[in-house]
């Protein structure tokens, strides 16, 4: 008897589906049913995109210039935008040739990926990771090795770690600061130290840069290329408007590298999804060559929520939450909780006290197993303040029973 034909290829087959939207679309599809969900799984600002963004978008989509294609790596206009932005913010001048403007960070984070990578590279995957960069690492052909720190390491890894992980097959270090899913920043020194490691064993760092600008307690952005000038020809930086400006929804992120990865990433864009919708596109031009104001404005309710999460979430027996300093997400330890009985569930990893808490409380929170090892709970405080208390508290009265 012949086998059965593969129906799946086995490189998509391999694939999880990404645990946050799913836990996102499970609360959705409760709350449109009727049930009082609160949901702290989405990764995306409650705010509207600010008004000047969407003016530049209404006007753009009235010019039928925007209504054709355009060039695949991005609109010239942004590339500009995104070089003085890089200058703004980052501190260090780009050829705006060396940018790829790409659908959402996302497809950046593919596409770096899939320009340096080869079957058998190991790639160092700081753990807790965002849960997309595994797939696209394995996508490309190459192997993630999760370099776990955990809360009593701030989850902040050590170039010690990194060393000790090292091989000769290690091509490149993913670095994400300020970090999703743990809200952790690196110091100027750590990232110096980091960059300065890299730049010694010929590894790429691929860095995601997205939450740059939601940072608090005084908290600096690090870029690394600032830091290690000499590394600029082996890093791929990897940005975005979602996060920063409310755009999760338009569709625009970008990367900067060396001019051959550049080139090998755009001709692959070229084939996949050519020019990035170009209202979006004018509409990232506005918010890149805009003031920040609104940005800070955002971000100070963030920290509020932020301060209100952390010392609730404290408050739990069994709940260790290390002080988030960027992004909107606090990740407090539940390691405490495994092994409880809550209404007659047995708690055995974190994933199970996620599923006990949207049963019996009907809070969305995504588990630790999304982003490497169990014991952990992502909630993000990119809420309204008064569901953001309510939801919280309802986690606290559920594990206080
Ligand atoms: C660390 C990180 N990088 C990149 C992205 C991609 O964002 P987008 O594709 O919406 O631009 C996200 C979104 O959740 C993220 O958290």
């Amino acid at each position: 008897m012949t086998a059965p034909a593969r129906r799946v290829s086995s490189r998509l087959a391999a694939i999880a589906p990404s645990a946050t939207l799913a836990v996102d679309s499970k609360a959705k599809a409760l709350k449109a049913a009727g049930r009082p969900v609160i949901g702290f799984g989405a990764g995306e600002p409650d705010f509207p995109t600010p008004d000047y963004i969407v003016e530049a978008a209404v006007a753009a989509a009235r010019e039928p210039r925007n209504h054709r294609y355009t060039p695949a790596g991005g609109l010239p206009e942004l590339k500009e935008a995104i070089a003085a932005k890089t200058l703004r913010d980052s501190g260090y001048e780009i050829d705006p040739a060396s940018v790829l403007v790409t659908n959402g960070g996302k497809q950046a984070v593919f596409q770096a990926f899939a320009a340096i990578v080869d079957p058998g590279d190991e790639v160092l995957l700081p753990a807790p990771y965002w849960t997309t960069y595994p797939e696209a690492i394995a996508l490309a052909g190459g192997t993630p090795v999760e370099v776990f720190a955990g809360a009593d390491q701030d989850y902040l890894v050590t170039v010690e770690q990194l060393e000790a992980a090292r091989t000769e097959n290690t091509k490149a270090l993913l670095f994400c600061s300020p970090s999703n899913p743990t809200g952790a920043v690196y110091s100027p020194e750590q990232t110096k130290a980091i960059g300065e490691w890299a730049l010694e064993h010929g590894i790429w760092v691929i860095t995601d840069e997205i939450y740059e600008h939601l940072l608090y307690d005084g908290a600096e952005f690090s870029p690394i290329v600032r830091l290690v000038p000499e590394l600029a020809d082996q890093t791929i930086v990897l940005n975005g408007v979602a996060k920063t400006f409310a755009m999760t929804g338009w569709r625009v992120g970008w990367m900067i590298s060396p001019a051959d990865v550049t080139k090998a990433a755009s001709n692959f864009q070229s084939h996949l999804t050519s020019n990035v919708a170009n209202v979006s596109q004018r509409a990232a031009i506005a918010a890149l060559t805009g003031p920040l104001d609104a940005v800070y404005e955002m971000r100070e309710a963030f920290d509020r929520r932020r301060r209100t999460m952390v010392s609730m979430l404290r408050e739990i027996d069994g709940v260790v939450c290390p002080t988030p300093r960027g992004a909107f997400y606090a990740y407090p330890s539940v390691e405490g909780l495994i092994g409880h009985t809550i209404r007659g569930r047995e708690i055995s990893s974190s994933a199970d006290l996620a599923s006990v808490i949207l049963d019996e409380a009907e809070v969305a929170v995504v588990p630790g197993e999304a982003f490497g090892p169990s014991g952990f709970m992502r909630l993000s405080y990119a809420l309204g303040d008064d569901d953001l208390a309510e939801g919280v508290g309802r986690i606290q009265s559920l594990l206080a029973e």
